[in-house]
Formats: structure tokens, sequence, C-alpha cells
């Protein structure tokens, strides 16, 4: 009876494991049309009430490469700028079916964990059930900082152009978003099985507002 048990659970775990394929190819990003910049700036705005409803894949490659795509296909750079060229942001995408690292090179997504860990990017109520969170995570490996206790000056100012980006897509799509940096960094840095050189910078909630 108890190795039908042990069977049993493993066979959930190895499940579980398979899954979902350890890395996904997104959609081709749209990179053309939106609504024009002037008007987007107009209806640029926070907000902190969401509707459940997930994001259709197709907007969320959108979003992701408006965010933080490759535009330069010859040079490998980015829809937002990074001091020295560093390219050191990663995108964790945090949803209810897992969290998966963002990789623009090739458009992909690289799945970190099968469990929804949206309560744990951030303080705010809203934060656990809104559809997607963009946790913004600072690798400083891939910078010239080897103190990883001193605060990632340029990595906060890398990351504000990536979350304007994301705050000026939203408001073309009619989406809903919010950029934060209420977060209990040092439990969600553990529960994204980040390197210690890894920081987290600011989070941002994205969904269909509320109506
Ligand atoms: C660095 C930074 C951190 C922020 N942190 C939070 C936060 O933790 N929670 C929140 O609800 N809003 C947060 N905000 C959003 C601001 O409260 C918001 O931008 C401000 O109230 C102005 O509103 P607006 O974005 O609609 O113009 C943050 C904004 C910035 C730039």
């Amino acid at each position: 009876m108890k190795l039908y048990g042990v069977l049993i659970l493993t066979l959930l775990f190895s499940l579980k494991a398979v899954s979902q394929p350890k890395t996904t190819a997104l959609p081709q990003p749209v990179r053309s049309g939106g609504m024009p910049l002037m008007e987007a700036l107009d209806q640029r705005c926070s907000t902190r009430e969401f509707a459940p409803a997930e994001l259709p894949e197709q907007l969320l490659s959108n979003l992701l490469w408006a965010a933080w795509g490759i535009n330069r296909d010859e040079s490998g750079k980015h829809t937002a700028p990074s001091s020295n060229n560093k390219q050191e942001i990663d995108i964790y995408v945090v949803k209810a079916n897992g969290v998966f690292r963002f990789i623009p090179k090739g458009h992909l997504l690289e799945l970190i964990s099968d469990d929804d860990l949206r309560s744990f990017c951030g303080k705010q109520d809203f934060v656990a059930s809104a559809p997607l969170n963009l946790v913004y995570v600072a690798d400083l490996d891939r910078t010239d900082q080897k103190d990883y206790s001193a605060e990632p000056v340029a990595s906060y100012s890398n990351v504000g152009f990536i979350a304007q980006n994301v705050y000026l897509f939203c408001a073309s799509e009619g989406l809903g978003t919010v950029v934060r940096g209420w977060i209990d960094k040092e439990t969600l840095q553990a529960k994204l099985q980040l390197k210690p050189g890894q920081k987290i910078i600011l989070a941002q909630t994205v969904g269909f507002p509320k109506k």
C-alpha cells in the first residue's frame, strides 16, 4: 500500500516536471501600429484595479518586445537603453501558470517555476490576483559592479526606461499597469531562485483594467 503511495507521488512529481517545456518561443511580435505617441503619453497612468483575464499570447509577446525586445538585429540592441550597453536587466514574467524569464534574443520564455508566485511579487492586494507581474532583475555579473551590497544605481535607471516602455504600450493597448517598489525583495529573491548577484529592482503589474 505504502509502495503504491510512493509510486503515485513519484508519477505526480514527474508529470509536473514535464508539464511545461523548458523554453518556448513567443509569437513574432508585431512591431508596427499602435496609438500615436503623443496620445499614448496623454493616456499614460497607473492602475491598481485589474480584471482577472489573462493576456492573449500575442499581446504578451508584443508587450515584452516593447519593454525590452531587440529592435536592431545587427547589433542586438534593445527598445530601451542601458548604461554602457551592459544589458543586465532580465524580466521575470510571473503568471498564474508559472514564472518565466524573458530571453530577448530569439524572443523566448524560459520556464523557471511551475508555481503561481504572483502573491510574492508585492505587498499590495491586487498583485496576487492580477494576471501578470513583470519583475525587473539586474544581473550584476553582467556589469562592472563587483560589490553586490552596493545599490545598483545604473540598473535603477535602466529599469526606469523599460517600465516607461511598458506604461506607453499599456496606454496604447488599453491595458492597466503600475510600476512598484513595495516588495519583500528577500522572499521574492528566494522564490525566483535568484543568484546572490541578481538584484530585484522593481516590479510592474499588468492586466486589463477592472470595468
Ligand atoms: C520607483 C517607483 C516606485 C513605485 N512604487 C509603487 C508601489 O510600490 N506601489 C504602487 O502602488 N505604486 C508605486 N509607484 C507608482 C506611483 O505611485 C505613481 O506613479 C504615482 O502615484 C503617480 O501616478 P501616475 O503613475 O498615475 O502618474 C511607483 C512609482 C515609481 C516611479
